[in-house]
């Protein structure tokens, strides 16, 4: 495995991407089953976040504590990284929320940008929400046209990745850091990860 590439080990984890690769799950299960995955890819991907010490009062006396240095940028690449955001949000409340929204073309698997809100990367951590990568496309695209020189860090947390849309993306962006759920085997012939979990934001949006 790369050295950017960490696969979240957690008996919890292995068992919800179960329910989620199960066809006959259902989109109340679907839902909270990637929003659990994706607080416990929060919690791994922001374990070594730069802090700085504060003091504070408890009711018995003062002590040092500790807070985040950096802010923090949680970005779900549209639609489907949207089910990642409250995941996110319940392990850091008071980060910064950003937009990306990108479609794959289904007959050229070629990702295009529908929309964008997004807000100053400086010295920010980024961390883009996709639960799939598959061919990389949008992932890609979406980090094209971002200043990522400027940010603190980057990352990528997703429940599935490809093997192929790992190297294309790590060969594109070098200092990314990809947190992911499970890695399985390939794509098929229409860009779809096996086993995977079928189309994610059809299942998350319940237009199937
Ligand atoms: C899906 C998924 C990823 C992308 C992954 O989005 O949510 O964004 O495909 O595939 P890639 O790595 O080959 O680009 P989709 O374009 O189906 O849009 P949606 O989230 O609106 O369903
Ligand atoms: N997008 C999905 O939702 N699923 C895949 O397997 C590939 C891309």
């Amino acid at each position: 495995m790369h050295p950017n590439v960490h696969l979240l080990d957690h008996s919890l984890i292995a068992r919800a991407v179960t329910v989620l690769r199960d066809r006959n799950t259902s989109v109340v299960e679907f839902r909270a089953h990637v929003r659990a995955v994706a607080r416990g890819l929060a919690f791994q991907a922001t374990q070594r976040l730069p802090l700085v010490p504060v003091e504070v009062e408890t009711p018995l006396a003062n002590t040092t504590g500790a807070q985040l240095r950096d802010s923090v940028i949680a970005a779900p690449i549209l639609r489907a990284g949207l089910g990642m955001l409250d995941g996110f949000l319940d392990v850091l409340p008071d980060a910064i929320t950003g937009f990306i929204g990108m479609k794959r073309d289904d007959e050229t698997l070629e990702p295009y940008e529908c929309y964008r809100n997004i807000s100053d990367l400086t010295n920010a951590h980024l961390f883009l929400l996709d639960p799939m990568l598959a061919t990389g496309g949008s992932a890609r695209a979406a980090m094209r046209s971002l200043p990522l020189d400027r940010a603190a860090s980057h990352s990528l947390l997703a429940i599935i990745a490809a093997p192929e849309g790992i190297a294309a993306t790590l060969a594109e962006f070098p200092s990314l850091q990809i947190y992911v759920a499970a890695v399985d085997e390939r794509l098929n012939e229409i860009g779809y990860i096996v086993p995977g979990l079928g189309d994610a934001g059809d299942r998350l949006c319940h237009t199937l």
